[in-house]
């Protein structure tokens, strides 16, 4: 038997994080490792960081910093830096803060535990190859007993697309499918603890090509067949790219019913200059159409989406078409960003606009997406709505879960449990949830 050790991590950043972070929980276990929520109990601390905006970089070094007193009070302890940054900057994260002892990218963490292991010959451990195995083959998967009702599970990792601004593409490297039929048996696995809500992540799920039966299965036919299993009771995908919103997964927007109201759809601007400069590869127009098609398929679909404001270049007029655009698809909810210059992207030589011009049109944008949402929301008042309730409430009796439009819904019952899938009719709108009546 291992020796008993503590394990802390912060996760930060998307989704695909938070499944990683579980992972190496898991990939650790057999070293000794349990985790614990207090960071200064801990014999290993793991920050899982995130590089897709500066600010979410410069965060992990606060973050080391604020580490300083507690490595100083016990030198045993153990610093790791993985995800994104850990990727990207590499051996340069130690000289730049010599009290982390680790680095491992998202493509290596299958590697920990003889990482862990060198480790404890007090030798600094560096990995950020991109091996050629499936890190996910090496891992092992949903172990973790007594989870929520809703669980992640990536199923296609990296990208392809190389837009101008993004540094995914270097980090987290080409796109790459996990087959089918380890993604059903992980997806059965979780079922059989308890899970009745997948959802399916990947840098570009919707790019999702898995080899599975001698065949290339699409995200489509994926889903169709997580549908099958007993049990499982909805399915959602993030997050999408809209050149690979096909056919065949838009049909099953109206076809299926595990697969949930609710999409992501980024599109980051409304200029089909801009859409250019960041080779988005399609124009507004393409991406009104396809909302048309997917309404179409599905009439009470929620939209979502992310946007950037202050591209290199984006004049006021290029502005005003994000604007419309906006108007004109009406979203559920959305992400929105100022441009932020990432080292190595195509974007970061160019020059930039004024920050206090980015400044307005991000407070502008956020004030009409806020409005949307608000609306949407309000919109909900009176109807039935099917709520997946994961935690109780701050209130006696009180659950909270999520509606198929993924809005949370606070519902007052003495007969509710977590896990449980209820029919509610929306009773009021409160500014980030919604509360109703069981029926
Ligand atoms: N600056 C600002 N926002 C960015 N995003 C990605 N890269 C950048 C960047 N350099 C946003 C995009 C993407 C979301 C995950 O983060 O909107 O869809
Ligand atoms: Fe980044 Fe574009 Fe790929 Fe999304 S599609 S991960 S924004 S490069």
């Amino acid at each position: 038997m291992a020796e008993a050790k503590k394990l802390f991590i912060k996760t930060y950043g998307c989704q695909m994080n938070v499944y990683d972070s579980e992972r190496m929980a898991e990939a650790l276990a057999p070293s000794g490792y349990t985790l614990t929520e207090q960071a200064d109990q801990a014999d290993m601390i793991l920050l899982n960081t995130c590089h897709i905006r500066e600010k979410a970089a410069e965060k992990v070094y606060s973050e080391l910093g604020r580490l300083k007193p507690i490595k100083a009070a016990r030198p045993e302890l153990k610093i790791g830096v993985a995800g994104c940054v850990a990727q990207a900057e590499g051996e340069e994260i130690i000289r730049r803060q010599p009290l982390v002892d680790l680095v491992v990218g998202p493509q290596s963490y299958h590697r920990l535990p003889e990482m862990e292991k060198t480790l404890r010959s007090g030798t600094p451990q560096v990995e950020t190859d991109f091996p050629a195995e499936d890190k996910f083959d090496h891992l092992p998967s949903a172990r973790r007993a007594n989870r929520g009702p809703t669980a992640f599970l990536t199923v296609q990792e990296g990208c392809d697309k190389f837009c101008a601004f993004c540094v995914v593409p270097y980090t987290r490297g080409a796109e790459v499918s996990r087959p089918s039929a380890r993604i059903l048996a992980e997806a059965q696995e979780l079922v059989a603890r308890g899970v009745r809500e997948i959802s399916l992540l990947g840098q570009n799920v919707n790019a999702y090509h898995g080899a599975g039966d001698g065949s290339d299965w699409s995200l489509a036919r994926l889903i169709k067949a997580l549908a099958r299993i007993e049990g499982l009771e909805r399915i959602r995908y993030t997050t999408s790219h809209p050149n690979d919103m096909d056919e065949d997964l838009i049909e099953a927007h109206g076809s299926e019913p595990k697969l949930m109201p609710y999409l992501h759809l980024p599109v980051q601007s409304g200029s089909d200059r801009v859409l250019r400069a960041m080779n988005r590869k399609h124009t507004a127009e393409a991406y009104l159409r396809l909302v048309e098609r997917l309404r179409a398929a599905r009439p009470d679909l929620l939209l979502s989406g992310d946007f950037i404001v202050g591209f290199p270049g984006e004049s006021d007029a290029d502005f005003e078409a994000t604007l419309d655009l906006v108007r004109a698809v009406g979203y559920g909810q959305a992400y929105s960003f100022k441009y932020s210059a990432r080292p190595g992207t195509p974007a970061s030589e160019r020059e930039g606009v004024p920050d206090s011009v980015a400044s307005d049109r991000l407070a502008r944008l956020q004030e009409l997406l806020g409005a949307q949402q608000r609306a949407a929301q309000q919109a909900m008042v009176g109807r039935e709505v099917t709520v997946l309730f994961e935690k109780p409430g701050r209130l006696p009796w009180q659950m909270v879960g999520k509606s198929e439009y993924l809005h949370a819904v606070h519902v007052t019952d003495p007969g509710l449990e977590k896990g449980q899938i209820a029919r509610v009719r929306v009773a009021a709108s409160a500014p980030n949830s919604l509360s109703g009546v069981r029926l």
